[in-house]
């Protein structure tokens, strides 16, 4: 009995030593990549009230009958698909426009995307690629294949594994002003705690040290500081590889955004002012795509559900001051890193 207790214990010591020398991740696929040790593998730190980088998609936002409506309305009546990795990536931000994003490229006929987060790269990766590509569409010889995973962009390991997988994947990043995304990332889990009947602590309990400074572990206020997350992924890919999107002008006029990207990924440009339409009610833009097959037109409508521009949580007064004073030397840095301004203060 004494010496089972013993073989126990030795094999919980050994397997602690493991986990310090190699971070707490070690799926199959980690453990063979040894170049993945010397990366920095610390998680960030999650406060008692944020425990889970919480995905944010309902039904209504994830639309599911692309394939229906390929199939009814495309110009072409058979097309052979086939199956495979990505050639785009929208590696985040978290609360940047992600989904926004993702559903106004697929207005697109060349560009084809996953339905829900696939979460390949930061939280299914023991499932394997075959796992990866089964949840992609499968798309015709002319088409890029697409998905779209906010956490990717904060996640430490996942700019390796995605250069792994292809090096030369086209990346896209969308990130709005630090401040707003970090206001609407804290007003997700609130809102969720709210509606499930719970408490949830005020923003200012969060970003603020009781004696009231800037609480830099806050793991949504790290989120928001781009050139950290940025740096890693510019050890990996050249910038040129990485387009940036700005989503405070992706909100306001998201055509010229989509056409950016169009550019970008070396597709016709057909995206135009036409194929959106404003909500008032919900202060967005929604998409419409119109495609035409002999005497019958389809069309459909992309508006996004009640989870996406939510109403803004209360503040205190002097809190979006303090947090963007906190922000200017870090957008100054992001700028420089980037070559680029984005109309953050600095
Ligand atoms: P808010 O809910 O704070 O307004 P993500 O899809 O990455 O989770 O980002 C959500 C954010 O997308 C929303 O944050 C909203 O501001 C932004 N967004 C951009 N374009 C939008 C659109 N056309 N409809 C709804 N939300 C949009």
């Amino acid at each position: 009995m004494r010496l089972h207790a013993a073989v126990v214990l030795m094999l919980v010591c050994l397997c602690l030593a493991i986990q310090a020398a190699y971070g707490c991740n070690s799926s199959p696929n980690e453990a063979a990549n040894t170049n993945e040790a010397d990366e920095d593998y610390e998680d960030e730190a999650s406060s008692d009230s944020e425990l889970e980088d919480e995905e944010d998609e309902t039904v209504e936002d994830v639309a599911l009958d692309e394939e229906d409506f390929d199939l009814i309305c495309s110009q072409t009546e058979v097309t052979v698909r086939s199956q495979g990795t990505p050639d785009v990536i929208i590696i985040g931000a978290k609360k940047g426009g992600t989904r926004a994003l993702i559903e106004f490229l697929k207005l697109h006929p060349l560009l084809k995307a996953a339905g829900p987060e696939i979460h390949f790269f930061d939280n299914n990766y023991e499932k394997g690629l075959d796992w990866y590509i089964s949840q992609l569409p499968p798309v015709a010889d002319n088409q890029l294949r697409m998905e779209k995973t906010p956490g990717y962009f904060h996640t430490p390991k996942v700019p390796r594994r995605i250069k792994a997988m292809d090096p030369n994947v086209k990346l896209l990043l969308i990130i709005r002003d630090p401040v707003k995304r970090l206001i609407s990332d804290y007003n997700q889990f609130r809102t969720k705690n709210l509606d499930s009947g719970g408490t949830y602590p005020d923003l200012e309990d969060l970003a603020f040290t009781p004696s009231g400074e800037i609480n830099v572990r806050y793991p949504a206020l790290q989120r928001s500081i781009y050139h950290e997350h940025m740096a890693r992924w510019l050890k990996h890919f050249p910038p040129e590889q990485i387009l940036v999107i700005n989503g405070d002008s992706f909100i306001k006029r998201p055509w010229i955004e989509v056409n950016k990207i169009e550019d970008f990924l070396h597709v016709p440009s057909v995206v135009t002012e036409d194929n959106f339409f404003f909500n008032n009610t919900k202060g967005f833009y929604c998409g419409r795509e119109i495609r035409t097959k002999g005497v019958w037109s389809c069309s459909k409508e992309k508006c996004l559900s009640k989870a996406k521009g939510r109403p803004k949580p209360p503040l205190k007064d002097g809190t979006v001051e303090k947090l963007v004073e906190f922000f200017k030397p870090h957008n100054a840095l992001f700028y420089e890193m980037m070559n680029e301004t984005f109309g953050w203060p600095t």
